[in-house]
């Protein structure tokens, strides 16, 4: 499994501020953060990823592994496993986590939207549709704690209904809003998304200062050069090659429907979504005791 850790990209712990540790997860292309207050060592992680063999159904914890050992080595105490959405390209690995680690697995309250949507879709009664197993569901602009640390929550929708951002200081976890500079922004054609919301949603993040560090969930790599996942608000709206300032909402919108209308499905999005609609747990196992993914065919 190959991983990268963020040394150098490190926050540094001062005046109420997150110190963040980074993993990159290279075979989903998908960047996983712990959000620590370094004067209480209570933390929350955010986008988590199991390791997943479709072929196989096999799931492993590789990299979940690394993370917990993180936690455990540095003494922090897990309070919250934070979903900026259902993700349609990996599995979470929350409900894992938790398991080792305790915290509660919170999204935005949206996510009873994008259940709905899929228990149609997987015409599955037992994927919940109020907001459950999540432990909690958060409302725009909801504030809560990361020990001494304040965060907060900007619903940001336009990827999928139930996109959210969390605020931490001068740290915006963004989820897939949007990507480095050089990469653009999150496609909008999953049910429920919406180009002209996610022009809003990024304009919104705009309007945080312009130093305040942004963290992505995703990063492709474009000619090749290194992963990174942090770069400023300053930054995107100067360089950002979809959604820079002077870009405007119909201009943006027509970009990404072109781009969109190109794009084949992500490789992981049937079993992701089943198992990040339930907060990254698994469907409950059948008589013989094994858990079972559907695949809906010719419906999507
Ligand atoms: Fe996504």
């Amino acid at each position: 499994m190959e991983t990268m850790q963020d040394e150098a990209q490190q926050g540094v712990a001062q005046g109420g501020q997150p110190r963040v540790r980074s993993w990159f997860h290279a075979p989903t292309n998908t960047a996983c953060h712990l959000i620590i207050d370094p004067h209480t060592g209570r933390s929350a992680l955010v986008d988590s990823v199991l390791d997943f063999d479709y072929a196989s159904g096999r799931t492993r914890t590789t990299f979940a592994d690394e993370i917990i050992a993180f936690v455990r080595g540095e003494g922090l105490q897990l309070d919250w496993l934070l979903e900026t959405h259902a993700h349609a390209d990996h599995l979470s690995a929350a409900a894992y986590i938790q398991r080792q680690l305790g915290g509660r697995i919170a999204i935005g309250e949206h996510i009873r939207e994008v259940q709905h949507v899929f228990a149609e879709l997987f015409h599955d009664p037992a994927i919940p549709r109020d907001g459950r197993p999540f432990d909690h569901l958060f409302r725009d602009g909801e504030e809560f704690a990361v020990g001494s640390l304040r965060a907060r929550v900007m619903h940001t929708p336009g990827h999928t209904p139930a996109c959210v951002v969390y605020v931490v200081g001068d740290c915006a976890f963004v989820g897939d809003t949007l990507f480095m500079p050089d990469y653009g922004t999150a496609r909008c054609d999953f049910p429920g998304g919406d180009a002209h919301q996610l022009y809003a949603s990024v304009r919104r993040i705009f309007e945080l200062p312009p130093d305040t560090r942004l963290y992505l969930c995703h990063d492709y790599m474009p000619g090749g050069r290194e992963p990174r996942w942090v770069c400023t608000v300053r930054e995107q709206r100067q360089a950002n090659v979809q959604i820079h300032d002077g870009v405007g909402e119909e201009e943006f919108v027509a970009f990404r429907k072109r781009r969109d209308a190109t794009l084949g499905m992500p490789a992981l999005i049937m079993p992701s979504i089943q198992v990040n609609v339930r907060g990254g747990h698994m469907p409950a196992p059948e008589a013989n005791g094994i858990s079972y993914l559907k695949v809906p065919i010719d419906a999507v």
